[in-house]
């Protein structure tokens, strides 16, 4: 066996041998590279004469490109056999659950926020937003609220410091400047659920300087209170997930309703615990009352044209009643322990069909 045949055979076999790029890397230097086999004999042709060196080119060339194919071919297996092994090491079940368990919590806002939405959404409203920084004409002004009203008194409301001209803007101490942003913006028939943040200068057990709340607001034609009373009791059963609550309408005043009522659940508080339906008790829920015509011709809507509803609740209060959280406060500690325990799933989300809270 020749010398060529000999470098020629251990190459192919050390190629099938190798069993990974890198090892088939090392073969292709020790035979074709600068100190390699193949090439040591390569510098033997010079050596010869010519005949001699022709017959052995022809060889040694031969043995180059089979040696060069084989190297190719080995190459192709390794890459597709280390590309199969790195899917299967890779490999994620993307339908397994999150692991370990998913840590975070929906706050008990947010969760009262969306399934009060989804309620809504149900009935044909669509959501809307305004800014919590608000000025004195959304607020109060074009809400019916006279000059002298004591709302607009620094005791309930943040002002923020005077401009030039006088005027202070404030936080808004409501939803119900959206009602006017809303009228404002787009025509009647109008259906709008507007959630969002409160603020009053108020603090103790049961009042939080800022507060949530939502808005309702109904526009059209021939929007009576019948619609208002069906709408919200409607709302109140689906809300706290019973078939039969007492639901009391009682006789208000807001500026910017008339004529306006308060809206009481029953309840009773027998043996100290609150259960929500038929009891003794009534709990006030939120204010309500059919839109005054002031408020409409103030946001551009004709009064003997158009008519309707709104409403406000306070987004604490119905999650402490539903959820049985006892302390308002708690809400706004971020107090780890107390989300665990009082927040909800994410992804979860509340829909009618596939229920409120889980
Ligand atoms: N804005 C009122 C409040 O904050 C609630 C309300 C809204 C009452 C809409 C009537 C109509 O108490």
């Amino acid at each position: 066996m020749t010398d060529l045949d000999q470098v020629r055979a251990e190459t192919l076999n050390s190629i099938s041998a190798a069993s990974d790029v890198a090892a088939l890397e090392q073969v292709r230097v020790t035979a074709l590279g600068k100190k390699g086999g193949i090439t040591a004999l390569m510098r033997m042709l010079g050596d010869m004469g010519a005949d001699e060196r022709r017959v052995f080119g022809q060889q040694i060339n031969a043995v180059k490109d089979e040696v060069a194919a084989a190297l190719e071919a080995r190459k192709i297996v390794l890459e597709a056999a280390a590309l199969d092994q790195r899917l299967a090491r890779e490999r994620i079940d993307v339908t397994l659950p999150a692991r370990p368990e998913a840590q975070g919590r929906i706050h008990p806002i947010s969760q009262t926020v969306d399934e009060v939405v989804a309620i809504f959404g149900q009935m044909g409203f669509t959501v809307a937003e305004g800014p919590d920084i608000e000025d004195d004409f959304h607020n109060f002004t074009a809400l019916n609220f006279p000059p002298e009203h004591p709302a607009r008194l620094m005791h309930d409301t943040f002002f923020l410091p005077e401009k030039a001209d006088g005027s202070r803007l404030l936080l808004r101490t409501h939803t119900s400047p959206v009602q006017v942003r809303t009228m404002l913006q787009q025509k009647p028939p109008i259906r709008v659920i507007i959630p969002g943040r409160t603020y009053r200068c108020d603090s103790d057990m049961t009042h939080t300087p800022m507060f949530h709340q939502v808005e309702g607001l109904v526009i059209d034609r021939t929007t009576n209170m019948g619609h208002l009373k069906g709408c919200l009791i409607e709302f109140v059963k689906t809300y706290f997930e019973l078939d039969d609550v007492p639901v009391r309408f009682r006789p208000s005043f807001f500026p910017f309703t008339e004529p306006s009522a308060e809206v009481d659940i029953g309840c009773s508080r027998a043996g100290g615990e609150l259960k929500i339906g038929a009891g003794a008790d009534w709990l006030e829920i939120l204010g309500c009352g059919m839109v005054h015509p002031n408020v409409l011709t103030n946001c551009g809507v004709d009064p003997n044209e158009y008519q309707g509803f709104a409403f406000g609740m306070g987004i604490e209060r119905i999650a402490m009643l539903k959820y049985g959280i006892p302390d308002l406060r708690t809400f706004f500690e971020s107090d780890l322990r107390w989300l665990r325990h009082y927040g909800f799933v994410p992804l979860d989300l509340p829909t009618l069909t596939g229920g409120l809270a889980r």
